[in-house]
């Protein structure tokens, strides 16, 4: 099974709605983190991302940030409420804003803070629940320590990045680590970190012959036919797959103007998808460029009419 990863800011219900109507392969995704702590937003906001009726593309659980089981806890069951019988916790988080607070990752260096968290939340829980993590926060060894608690309670999986907080996304994935953590574990491991090619996924998956499900982030935003090629081994020729990528494109483009008003929040929402979607083209480098010069709508659209009419 391949499981799209969550990108905040990129991943969000328009994304994986729109998505399977263009490419094949993926099973289903994990929603960017909404945060359960009191300053933010009231629940009804934060659910409405979430209604059945307007997830209609890839199955999502939705997943939560939070370091308080009460917060937790409240935010869950309301998700259960409107149908999601899944939540994912994110323990993984790296942003220094997050981890001073001690969530996300910050709470990979406390186990007991952890099990505690888990204690207090499970019971409480009425949907299943999974686990997004790193290996740890400074140490890649931190998450030793956490498999023996994890294994304590009836988690549906663990979806584990094998890097750490401190290192963001530079370094290479500690493989060692994460398979003392298969090998510690009673529940299901979900593996997720840079597979960008078939080849990267083939390499794992002989590796780690009990792995069934695989996440993927920016190696599907970047090559959006990727999981079809995993699954089926099929590919389209590069001129098949640049229409299709077009047409995906201009379908984000309506439906994003939708909702966001104002001539550059469009562009600069679009801005962002090409920071991944770029990737996919040999020139993606000199394409961004030019759609990153663009500050009006407008603008925007006639610059990327160009980058297309030119590819194809
Ligand atoms: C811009 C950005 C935003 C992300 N947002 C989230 C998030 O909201 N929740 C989460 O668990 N992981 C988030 N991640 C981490 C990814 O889900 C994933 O774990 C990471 O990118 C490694 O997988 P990949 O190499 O396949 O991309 C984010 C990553 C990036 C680059």
């Amino acid at each position: 099974m391949i499981y799209l990863a969550p990108i905040q800011g990129i991943t969000d219900r328009i994304y994986r709605n729109l998505f399977p109507l263009y490419f094949k392969g993926v099973d289903m995704a994990i929603a960017p983190f909404i945060s359960s702590s009191k300053k933010m937003k009231p629940v009804n906001n934060l659910l409405r991302e979430f209604y059945p009726d307007k997830n209609t593309g890839i199955p999502t659980i939705p997943q939560i940030m939070s370091s308080d089981p009460d917060d937790f806890t409240k935010l869950a069951n309301a998700l259960y409420d409107i149908g999601c019988g899944t939540v994912n916790w994110n323990i993984g988080c790296p942003f220094p804003m997050v981890v001073k607070k001690g969530r996300g990752a910050g709470m990979l260096c406390h186990p007991a803070r952890i099990e505690s968290f888990l204690e207090k939340t499970m019971p409480a829980l009425k949907p299943r629940l999974s686990i997004k993590l790193r290996i740890g926060l400074t140490y890649p060894d931190e998450v030793l320590q956490l498999i023996p608690i994890f294994n304590q309670f009836p988690l549906t999986e663990l979806i584990i990045h094998p890097r750490t907080g401190v290192q963001m996304y530079a370094g290479g994935v500690d493989l060692d680590i994460f398979e003392q953590c298969l090998n510690l574990a009673k529940h299901r491991i979900v593996y997720n970190g840079d597979i960008n090619s078939f080849e990267k996924l083939e390499m794992l998956s002989k590796r780690f012959g009990s792995i069934e499900r695989w996440m993927i982030g920016r190696g599907l935003l970047g090559n959006p036919f990727l999981a079809e090629k995993i699954k089926f081994n099929t590919e389209k020729p590069y001129d098949e797959k640049i229409k299709i990528i077009r047409t995906f494109h201009d379908h984000l483009f309506d439906e994003y103007s939708k909702i966001l008003y104002g001539p550059s929040h469009i562009t600069n929402k679009m801005k962002e998808i090409w920071t991944y979607m770029g990737g996919f083209f040999e020139n993606g480098e000199k394409i961004r460029k030019k759609i990153n010069k663009t500050h009006h709508r407008d603008n925007y659209v006639d610059v990327v009419k160009k980058v297309f009419d030119e590819l194809i």
